[in-house]
């Protein structure tokens, strides 16, 4: 079950929007040289707090995973989503750094991420992440009601294709709103005109996990760091949209 939100709902999303895509801003301006990943999610935790939303990532459980134990996901070069934040691990010069920063305020979550350049980074993969950042904005083109789940997957398939990429199918888009995780699921491949008919007051992550090699992912022995198999980088970027009766409306800006 997909669901509505009530125009109420939609304001508190609208909030959680621009709280999530803030401290997504200002933890990404933190991203240089020297700096580990646990000081950027220390660094996300003090802004939630001092906005007063709370993280939606820390703690979170799902079934067979222990409960993750950072503030943010931030994943680096190769690691695909979910990156534990660690004092063992240090940004260097080209690196790629993807900051996932999910938020809750008043009781509904907003959804979104980036992958921000260690400069200098090779043409190739600056290429992956502007390709990367393309596909999600066509996906969200795609987002309108009477349109169908996998036209927003097949506008990202698409542009992808054209780059001869990795598309990660392990991991995908989804609703979100009180839960972190709702339905519909939101690939990043699909056959146009099938899915979930997509109706106003639907609020979804969108979120293409591109990589400069194979599509495959495997999960690291820390039960969360998804990472390319080939060990190859990867891109990242994501909104939570509500789709409308007109235009999408992104909800994680400032
Ligand atoms: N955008 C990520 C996702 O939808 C956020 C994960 S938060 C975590 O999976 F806590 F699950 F890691
Ligand atoms: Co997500």
């Amino acid at each position: 079950m997909i669901p509505i939100k009530t125009t109420k709902e939609i304001e508190a999303m609208r909030e959680a929007g621009k709280a999530a895509a803030l401290v997504l801003k200002q933890v990404a301006a933190l991203v240089r040289p020297g700096v580990t990943t646990q000081y950027l999610d220390e660094a996300a935790r003090e802004i939630m707090n001092a906005i007063g939303v709370e993280s939606a990532c820390y703690n979170y459980k799902t079934g067979r995973r222990q409960s993750f134990p950072g503030y943010t996901c931030i994943s680096i070069n190769e690691e695909v989503v979910h990156g534990i934040p660690s004092d063992k691990r240090t940004v260097r010069e080209g690196d790629i750094v993807s900051l996932d920063v999910v938020i809750r305020k008043n009781r509904f979550i907003a959804d979104n991420a980036k992958t921000v350049l260690v400069e200098p980074v090779s043409k190739e993969v600056r290429d992956l992440c502007k390709v990367t950042e393309e596909a999600l904005y066509l996906g969200i083109a795609q987002a309108r009601a009477g349109n169908r789940v996998h036209d927003i997957s097949h506008a990202i398939e698409r542009h992808i294709r054209f780059s001869n990429y990795g598309i990660v199918d392990q991991f995908v888009g989804h609703g979100v709103g009180r839960g972190l995780h709702e339905d519909p699921q939101v690939p990043n491949q699909g056959t146009p005109g099938t899915g979930a008919l997509l109706k106003a007051g639907m609020t979804l992550a969108i979120e293409p996990m591109i990589n400069l090699g194979t599509g495959h992912t495997i999960v690291s022995s820390d039960g969360w760091t998804a990472i390319t198999r080939d060990n190859k980088p990867s891109a990242h970027f994501e909104h939570t949209v509500l789709i409308t009766d007109g235009e999408p409306e992104i909800l994680t800006t400032t």
